[in-house]
């Protein structure tokens, strides 16, 4: 199993058909959702569409979100990492990558969104020579963009996302290495 980064405390390792159940716990919370238009999932075929979804990014793209393992209880937190845009355009962008992050809540407050991030924009810039990460989020949602500028990135403006008709905060960082 390819393991693409590991932090102090995470694997960050591909996401496989065996992490169903974990997805399916993580997708279909209402927690989880508040700030992702809540529409937890009911259903585990939703859960193994974005596993399959995934994988296709892994192998067109050779990125796209990770697994996270706790490597002190070898538990599925959730995932992190970046992810190719190439189906919506947002903020005027398209087949642009940015950097997410979705825990199991009870795995939430222990600063794994931070450490996971900053190795998924680490492996962006040095091992994909990105020039520049982007990353969104739900203007109330307060942890998320904590955790955005805790990574490095940059608020940039708010924006409406078009295709949900919500308003989003975006943040940018660029590669120092590259300018
Ligand atoms: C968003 C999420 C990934 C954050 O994960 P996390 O591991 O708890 O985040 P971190 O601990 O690395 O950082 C969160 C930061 O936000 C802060 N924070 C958390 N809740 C907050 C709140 N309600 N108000 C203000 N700040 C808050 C934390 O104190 C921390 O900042 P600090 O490091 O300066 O103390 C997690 O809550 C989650 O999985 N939510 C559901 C999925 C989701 O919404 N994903 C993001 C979509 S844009």
């Amino acid at each position: 199993m390819k393991v693409f980064a590991e932090t102090d405390r995470l694997i960050l390792r591909e996401l496989t058909n065996n992490d169903l159940e974990g997805m399916f716990q993580l997708d279909s919370d209402a927690r989880v959702h508040q700030f992702l238009g809540k529409r937890p999932i009911q259903d585990k075929a939703d859960a193994q569409r974005y596993i399959d979804h995934t994988r296709t990014q892994y192998q067109k793209y050779g990125i796209g979100r990770w697994a996270a393992i706790e490597k002190e209880t070898g538990e599925f937190i959730g995932w992190s990492g970046l992810k190719m845009n190439d189906e919506n355009q947002m903020n005027g962008h398209i087949n642009f990558v940015d950097v997410g992050y979705r825990f199991i809540p009870k795995f939430w407050g222990k600063g794994y969104a931070t450490e996971s991030g900053k190795a998924a924009v680490a492996y962006g810039f040095e091992k994909m020579n990105y020039d520049t990460i982007y990353g969104m989020a739900e203007l109330e949602h307060k942890a998320s963009r904590k955790a955005l500028e805790n990574i490095g990135l940059k608020y940039v403006q708010d924006f409406i996302y078009e295709a949900e008709n919500i308003p989003l905060a975006w943040y940018e960082i660029r590669n120092d290495k590259k300018s």
